[in-house]
């Protein structure tokens, strides 16, 4: 005879119903706090002769709704940390937790749960987004995912949120510019109300002035609706602009963050002079 299913006590009911589009009130606090944190992480790439040490002992706390660059040179590890806070990757040591439960208990249980908490955003937008799609299906696709009830109202008001007009509905990515792109992107990873949106060089396709109008509106959608952003850049401005703190991330540790203004006068000019990682 087969033993009775034990089932375990959920620490978060499931809704009944598909949640409704609802981003948060600016300093709503009601929800669990979101923290991603990195401990003792350790990663080699590589094979053989060509293996190398990546991460050796990186430690991380990005709090909840916490704004965080992570600056060092080519070849550092910044892509790293973020696949492993993704999940995209696993550390040979240490933990990888988002929200208090490790990055393995998140891929056995609930991979699209992670999804719903951070939300990556690439440095080439076009070839983040599919290519023959209209705008409108993009945007379709991740409200169908997470179950939402109001999709065209949901797309209407994030199309206000990233300040993209509706005309852009109708068009493939390769129909628009660069910083629409981006915002698209932006878009629909906003429809999945995550908690934090991971960045991976995210104004470095895109010329200075389009680049900054991103930065800016990063900067606005953590400010006003609690995001967490999460930012690996090589460029000194952007930690300024997105009003960020700036680990460090060099020999494969992490600095403690600290604020943009030290590290643009002092820390650029050092990298300068460092050039790429070994
Ligand atoms: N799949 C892989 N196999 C082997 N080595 C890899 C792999 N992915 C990355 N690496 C190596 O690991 C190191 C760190 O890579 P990573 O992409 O994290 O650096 P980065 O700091 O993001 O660099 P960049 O600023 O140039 O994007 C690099 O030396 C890279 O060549
Ligand atoms: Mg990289």
């Amino acid at each position: 005879m087969r033993a009775a299913r034990v089932t375990r006590p959920r620490t978060c009911a499931a809704p009944a119903m598909p949640a409704p589009y609802r981003p948060w009130p600016a300093g709503a606090r009601a929800r669990p706090l979101c923290v991603l944190t990195l401990r003792d992480v350790h990663v080699a790439l590589g094979r053989g002769r060509d293996a190398r040490a990546v991460l050796r002992g990186a430690d991380l706390v990005a709090r909840d709704g916490e704004r965080l660059c992570i600056a060092g040179p080519s070849g550092a590890g910044k892509t790293t940390v973020l696949k492993l806070l993704l999940g995209l990757l696993a550390p040979d040591r240490g933990d990888v937790c988002v929200q208090g439960r490790s990055l393995a208990q998140w891929l056995r249980r609930d991979r699209l749960g992670l999804r719903r908490v951070v939300q990556p955003v690439f440095q080439n937008p076009l070839s983040a987004l599919p290519p023959r799609m209209r705008v409108r299906a993009m945007l379709e696709e991740p409200c169908k995912i997470i179950g939402l009830n109001n999709p065209p109202h949901a797309i209407a008001e994030v199309l206000a949120r990233v300040a993209l007009p509706d005309r852009v509905l109708e068009r493939h990515a390769h129909e628009l510019s660069g910083g629409q792109q981006q915002r698209v992107a932006l878009a629909r990873a906003l429809l999945v109300q995550p908690r934090w949106l991971l960045a991976d060089e995210p104004t470095a396709a895109l010329d200075p002035a389009t680049g900054a109008a991103i930065a800016d509106l990063l900067r606005d959608l953590s400010q006003r609706d609690g995001v967490g952003l999460l930012v690996v850049t090589h460029d000194a401005a952007l930690p300024g602009l997105l009003d960020a703190k700036v680990a460090h991330l060099r020999d494969g540790r992490l600095s403690t963050p600290e604020s943009a203004d030290g590290w643009r006068f002092a820390e650029h000019a050092a990298w300068q002079a460092i050039g790429t990682a070994p």
